[in-house]
């Protein structure tokens, strides 16, 4: 019999592409986490469609219902998770910050994906912020989730060269391929167990040596 696969939940607040991209990865039997569950806050989020499409279990657990408490919302959150037997916890396009009280019952099991290659560009707006920086390589990450917004541990990084006649628009698309990407692969990782955190910094059991070096623009 196949070793059963660690149960994933992934909280979404809108339209779920990220969602979607975790659900197709582990359509696959081999992938080691199963997508258990999807939770909203917004009880309109497109996503939620999306994942009852695919045949996973969703929940809503609106914010809104808990006033200004985000603690008895994050534990109405957790209970929910906890009826699932969830392991870990995926956010995708989650627009709640988190207490340091359920981050640190999720430590180590929880992951983002940001759109941007931390630590530049923490919080929203970030592909209009690279442009006006004038940054030639943006990109996004994923990584372990800490009390502060946009930081802890990065898992994976993927970067995208930006042009001279990049826009907002055009950007945003390459940067949520890349994050379409790279999700899964942090969710592999450390559903196999092969992430460790030094100092700091993961390492990735089993990573192959870098090489090379990404250079834009090309002329
Ligand atoms: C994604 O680009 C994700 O990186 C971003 O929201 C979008 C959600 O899209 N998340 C953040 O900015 C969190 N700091 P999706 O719902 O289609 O996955």
């Amino acid at each position: 019999m196949a070793s059963a696969r660690a149960k994933v939940a992934i909280l979404i607040s809108g339209r779920g592409s990220n969602m979607a991209a975790l659900i197709e990865a582990a359509a696959d039997p081999a992938f080691p986490a199963e997508i258990a569950l999807v939770v909203s806050n917004r009880p309109d989020a497109a996503g939620l469609v999306r994942a009852a499409a695919a045949g996973i279990p969703t929940k809503v657990v609106d914010h809104k219902d808990f006033g200004k408490d985000r603690e008895a919302f994050e534990r109405a959150l957790d209970t929910v998770l906890q009826e699932h037997s969830i392991a870990i916890l995926c956010l995708a396009g989650f627009m709640r910050l988190l207490t340091p009280w359920f981050v640190g019952r999720w430590e180590g099991r929880m992951i983002n994906v940001h759109p941007a290659l931390l630590p530049s560009f923490k919080g929203l707006d970030t592909h209009a912020r690279a442009l006006a920086a004038g940054v030639r390589l943006h990109g996004a990450t994923v990584h372990l989730v800490v009390p502060e917004m946009d930081s802890g541990p990065i898992i994976v990084q993927g970067a995208v060269p930006i042009g001279d006649d990049d826009t907002e628009a055009t950007l945003a698309a390459r940067v949520l391929a890349v994050e379409h990407r790279i999700y899964p692969l942090a969710l592999r990782w450390l559903a196999e167990g092969r992430i460790t955190v030094e100092a700091g910094r993961c390492r990735i059991a089993g990573a192959a040596a870098p090489d090379g070096a990404i250079v834009a623009p090309t002329v």
